[in-house]
């Protein structure tokens, strides 16, 4: 790689500084177009950092040299400002001893209990909310509802028992109102102060309180009820470490909680959002789909056993996280010198892996902008660089909810597809709206009936 990286001035990133503000994947892939698959630029315009589109150096920051990398401040302190300091937030040697602590609990095996957890709230949801929301003729739209039902997933995985409505509810506008102000705080850094001074920071403090509020009260309860149950909150309070043999405190389970609920429904229903956006304008897709599913379960409940069977079914995730990967975009920054194929990265130099960028690469990716889940067959996957798809992140940080999403998202296709029949809605193109996660703007409307 030239040492001599393209550059893009400060003046330039500024300048389109209310463009990427609108939509930061349409100016860098502007970019990316003029510049090349690595440049140097400023991120919405205040922030210098390189961005690449290119596996190897996302590989050598994510995996290899992780080492010298650390997550950026944007990450572990703006959104961890408001959601606490838990895995997705902390760094260094805490968050070690955290994911040690917490990843048995994310096992495969460990996760099987949930499949039924997930198939009666889906089967619940489909029931008390989605078809309801159909109205013969009218287009659906799908993400506040994936939303919804991602949302009651986790909370229904972490708490099994005694989730009562209104405090569902209340920490559901409560994170969706948080992530968005965090979202505002990353598209307009410059306008930080202001919101300080309008009251807004104490707005949202006040709101992250008020969840961490309630789940305190779930984890205390359960203690003193001495219950056990077959999800999360059991796993988080069983884990013990390995040198004391002492369990979290509870603000540990409340800001390891609160991590769970923010990483873990948003990414997942956008994922399904544009999942449908794409089977609503591939009916064949979708027929190949029930036959598998009847194939595989003849009508049966999907189950732990049966999942890893539903092979088509996967590879239709797999390809609409690459074309819609949730989460789009990540950065880390470099605390000790380093240094990529004669690309010198002193500390202090700022990584952006353009996620998006990486999973619509041409010359990674055969016609890329198609979508073509055959591309993940078991032998195809082998052909391409282990980098070039990584919607759950790569190296000790890739997500560590990464099997609880898929099985989740294949028993929402199984469930759906049994029961409903997707079709586009005429004039209803969804548009990107690449917030934190990759959200649809203005939804994802498709016309939804009844098989
Ligand atoms: C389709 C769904 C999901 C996607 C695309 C996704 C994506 C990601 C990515 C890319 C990262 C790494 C970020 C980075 O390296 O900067 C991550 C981390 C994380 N995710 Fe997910 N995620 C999903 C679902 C979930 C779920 C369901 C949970 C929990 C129930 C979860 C919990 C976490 C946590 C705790 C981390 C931080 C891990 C660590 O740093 O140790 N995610 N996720």
């Amino acid at each position: 790689m030239d040492k001599a990286l393209p550059f893009i001035p400060r003046w330039k990133s500024l300048r389109n500084s209310l463009r990427f503000s609108y939509n930061p994947i349409a100016a860098l892939d502007q970019y990316v177009a003029e510049y090349g698959h690595t440049f140097r630029f400023y991120l919405g315009g205040m922030v210098p950092g390189i961005l690449t589109t290119d596996p190897g150096l996302a590989r050598h920051v994510l995996q290899k040299e992780h080492r010298k990398w650390r997550k950026s401040p944007i990450q572990t302190e703006r959104m961890g400002h408001f959601l606490g300091n838990g895995l997705l937030t902390s760094d260094g040697d805490y968050w070690l001893r955290q994911r040690r602590l917490i990843q048995p609990g994310f096992h495969r095996n460990r996760l099987a209990a949930l499949t039924a957890v997930m198939n009666r709230e889906i089967d619940d949801f489909l029931d008390r909310r989605f078809e309801p929301a159909l109205s013969a003729g009218q287009p659906v739209d799908m993400a506040p509802l994936m939303m919804e039902l991602a949302f009651r997933v986790v909370a229904k995985s972490l708490f099994t028992t005694d989730l009562r409505e209104e405090d569902l509810s209340l920490m559901g506008d409560a994170v969706s109102a948080v992530q968005a102000f965090i979202a505002r705080t990353f598209r307009q850094p410059y306008l930080i102060p202001w919101f300080r001074f309008r009251g807004l920071y104490r707005e949202h403090e006040g709101l992250a309180d008020n969840f961490d509020g309630i789940i305190l009260n779930y984890i205390q309860a359960r203690r003193q009820s001495g219950e056990r149950q077959d999800d999360l909150l059991q796993m988080l309070l069983d884990a013990r470490y390995e040198d004391t043999g002492q369990g979290m405190t509870d603000r540990q389970l409340v800001e390891e909680s609160a991590i769970l609920f923010a990483a873990g429904h948003e990414t997942t229903a956008n994922a399904l959002s544009w999942a449908w956006h794409l089977l609503s304008n591939h009916p064949e897709t979708a027929d190949r789909l029930r036959r598998e599913h009847q194939a595989v379960l003849g009508g049966r409940e999907p189950g732990f056993e049966t999942l890893p069977q539903l092979q088509y079914t996967q590879q239709v995730i797999d390809e609409a996280m690459r074309l819609y990967p949730p989460a789009w975009i990540t950065d880390r920054l470099c605390v000790e010198d380093d240094e990529y194929e004669g690309l010198p990265l002193p500390g202090g130099s700022r990584v952006v892996v353009y996620i998006w960028g990486i999973h619509r690469r041409a010359g990674l990716w055969e016609a890329p902008e198609a979508f073509r889940p055959e591309r993940f067959g078991r032998e195809q996957k082998k052909e391409y660089h282990p980098f070039a798809y990584l919607p759950f992140g790569g190296g000790p940080r890739l997500c560590i909810g990464n099997n609880f999403a898929l099985m989740e998202m294949q028993l929402v296709l199984v469930k759906m597809l049994q029961r409903f029949v997707v079709e586009p809605a005429p004039g209803c193109e969804p548009e990107l709206q690449p917030l934190i996660t990759l959200r649809p703007r203005n939804g994802v409307k498709v016309s939804v009936r009844k098989r």
